[in-house]
């Protein structure tokens, strides 16, 4: 039985990538010296190291390795151990040049950054697996081995590669999903624009096309670069379970990276022993903890509950975006300890020393540049006496309070060229209705739209506009048990193959909804209209015709004038809300107000950025408390609780300092 938590890890996790082999051997010394100074628990090795591992084709050289594990065991420091598979060597690049991807338009990457993969090219993927399996015969029983590392982060930079071999291997999966051409045709509808195919040697992937490929084709080709990327981790996960049984398996996700949804995680996350996940501030957005909630909060969703690993993520500043804003006195513990609020157990960094050379030596680290007289140093060493204070918490699960449904693939095609409006995106929206609920203390489960959804006072769908049948009958019988359910506008309008639901829009929820849109009225750039009650909508409208909702809020003006706005309608035991137009804050906040007094949800009487969470054991709940405000918060507890960041006990209510972060115990019973 292999363990979903790294082996010998008695503690939360705490520590970083550390890539040694950039500096000399006494640096190594006064590296693990600090790391325990800073009670470190485990770091990620060897990540980027396949050409050190294997200078020529089939030459070795482990003995930096072992040098490294020994150290790393000799001093109490559990290893990630790495399979250095995400930057082959150049000597690779130089025998099979056809391993390099190629983009749409057709032109090759060449070597010299990281991560140029075709992850279709046998070449690649022999190799990949034979690097694997020396690392795994070798390392399989070292004591300090205590979770594989798979790659790293997959689909970074590159995921989809159009080159004649990832082709075939399309062709192939295709006709495993679709056994003949000609269902291949009827699924994408190939006779609109003529393009019907007569074998399947005449399919392609979306390469440059004059004008707007097929949508279809186009949405099958990303389910297959997600396919393909995850064959190849399946791969070495079969090679290190088979040679190191009991040693977990993960490779770090990037869950909620707006950039980066190239990957199905639904599919992914199963194939892992231990979700982990890498999480980086957008630093120059207004209230960026909220993205980091929304992370953290999806990542545990992908683990089904179970306490997952932030096994990236920064102490200050980044090196890549923009304008790298540095974190702020107590910003790094409050983000760190945010995500083991919503399920992380433990935290963990890139990287450990800051580089002095290469692509990332302005990214922030643990020990940075300027050594350990530094506040970064002194917030490390802190941060890990305070994870030290927590380990109570290891194992303990995340209450939540309401779900949200998040399909990757639905985005894909909601994504796609021509839609109504350029100005709806998916991801806005769930992130807009993502806030709404953090505004009001609510803790979110993200859910796939066909998983078991009873249990959840709630379900909100903040964009879903694709949806299979299944998914449909699921909302439905939801919603007739008793469920609350709120739906926000363009959603359920077409099948998995992007085609539209049969009969007026939105085919697959017209029923639960109670009404059928006749029209979509998208609105001008800065045009807005008013639904009264204060409230106003951008972007989007819709012509709504009532079949059996009410109305509780109509268009004031726009397009849609004297039409229902939001509705609600009464099915089974429950009730199901639409909202037909883009509604600002304020109107997000206002309608999940009326939606959560359906649902019966509390009210938490607290500044919106007071973050609230809770996790319960065995024998206890723990409150975290994390202040984002300039204030300092106070929150009700029970009669005996225990604040563990500083040993003391309370009564009544807890004092949470401005900018701090606060957890208290209290006894289950
Ligand atoms: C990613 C990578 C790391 C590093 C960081 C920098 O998460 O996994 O190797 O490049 O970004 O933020």
């Amino acid at each position: 039985m292999v363990s979903h938590w790294p082996i010998g890890l008695d503690a939360l996790a705490y520590g970083g990538d550390y890539n040694p082999e950039q500096w000399p051997k006494p640096v190594w010394q006064e590296d693990v010296h600090l790391m325990r100074e800073a009670g470190v628990t485990m770091v990620s090795v060897g990540i980027f190291s396949w050409a050190l591992l294997e200078p020529e084709p089939g030459q070795y050289d482990f003995g930096w390795l072992d040098d490294l594990l020994d150290l790393l065991h000799d001093n109490g420091i559990r290893a990630d151990l790495a399979t250095p598979t995400a930057v082959p060597p150049a000597w690779f690049y130089e025998r099979h040049p056809d391993a390099l991807p190629v983009t749409r338009e057709g032109v090759r990457y060449t070597f010299g950054g990281r991560g140029a993969i075709c992850h279709s090219s046998p070449a690649y993927q022999q190799a990949a697996v034979s690097i694997a399996e020396q690392l795994g015969r070798r390392y399989a029983t070292h004591p300090a081995v205590a979770l594989w590392h798979v790659h790293n982060e997959y689909s970074v930079p590159v995921s989809a590669c159009y080159c004649d071999t990832s082709a075939a291997a399309f062709r192939r999966w295709l006709a495993d999903r679709y056994t003949t051409v000609k269902q291949l045709n009827e699924a994408w509808g190939t006779t609109f624009w003529g393009q019907t195919y007569g074998s399947w040697d005449q399919v392609s992937p979306p390469r440059l096309t004059p004008t707007v490929c097929n949508p279809a084709q186009q949405l099958d080709w990303a389910r297959f670069t997600s396919d393909e990327l995850l064959a190849n981790f399946k791969r070495e996960r079969d090679v290190l379970h088979t040679l190191s049984p009991g040693i977990p398996v993960t490779t770090n996700f990037q869950a909620a990276l707006s950039q980066c949804e190239t990957l199905d995680y639904w599919t992914w996350a199963p194939e892992v022993d231990l979700v982990t996940n890498d999480h980086y501030l957008v630093a120059e957005a207004d209230r960026n903890h909220v993205n980091l909630a929304m992370a953290a909060d999806i990542t545990r969703s992908l683990a089904g509950g179970r306490p997952w690993l932030l096994l990236e993520h920064s102490t200050s500043a980044v090196n890549w975006q923009p304008r790298n804003i540095a974190k702020r006195a107590g910003e790094m513990a409050r983000n760190s300890l945010g995500h083991v609020a919503r399920g992380s157990d433990g935290a963990m960094f890139f990287q450990w020393r800051a580089s002095r050379a290469g692509a990332e030596k302005f990214h922030s680290a643990m020990r940075p540049h300027a050594g350990t007289d530094s506040r970064i140093w002194r917030e490390v060493v802190r941060l890990g006496r305070d994870l030290g204070a927590l380990e109570a918490v290891r194992g303990s699960r995340v209450t939540a309070d309401i779900a949200m449904l998040w399909d990757w693939q639905s985005w894909w095609a909601q994504r796609l060229e021509w839609r109504p409006s350029v100005d709806l995106d998916a991801r806005e929206r769930a992130d807009a209705w993502y806030a709404a609920a953090y505004d009001r203390h609510l803790t979110v489960d993200f859910a796939h739209p066909e998983a078991d959804l009873r249990g959840y006072p709630l379900v909100v769908v903040p964009a879903l506009y694709a949806m299979t049948d299944t998914a449909a009958t699921n909302l439905r019988r939801y919603v007739e048990d008793g469920g609350v359910l709120l739906v926000s506008c363009f959603s359920g309008i077409v099948d998995e193959h992007d085609a539209i639901h049969p009969g007026p829009h939105p085919g697959a929820l017209r029923d639960v909804l109670g009404l059928v849109v006749e029209e979509f009225t998208p609105l001008r750039a800065g045009e807005r209209v008013s639904l009264g009650d204060g409230l106003s909508g951008d972007v989007w409208t819709e012509i709504v015709a009532r079949r059996g909702a009410a109305a509780v809020l109509s268009y004031v003006d726009g397009p849609g004038a004297g039409g229902p706005a939001i509705t609600r309608n009464k099915l089974g035991r429950g009730t199901a809300w639409y909202v037909s137009t883009r509604l600002a804050a304020d109107g997000l906040g206002a309608v999940l107000r009326k939606v959560a007094s359906d649902a019966q949800l509390p009210a938490r009487d607290l500044p919106r950025d007071v973050e609230v969470v809770e996790r319960v054991g065995e024998e206890a709940r723990y409150l975290f408390v994390v202040n984002h405000t300039s204030e300092d918060a106070s929150i009700p507890v029970g009669e005996r609780a225990v604040e563990l960041l500083t040993e003391e006990t309370h009564a009544g209510s807890v004092r949470v300092p401005a900018g701090a972060v606060r957890v208290v115990a209290e006894p289950l019973a």
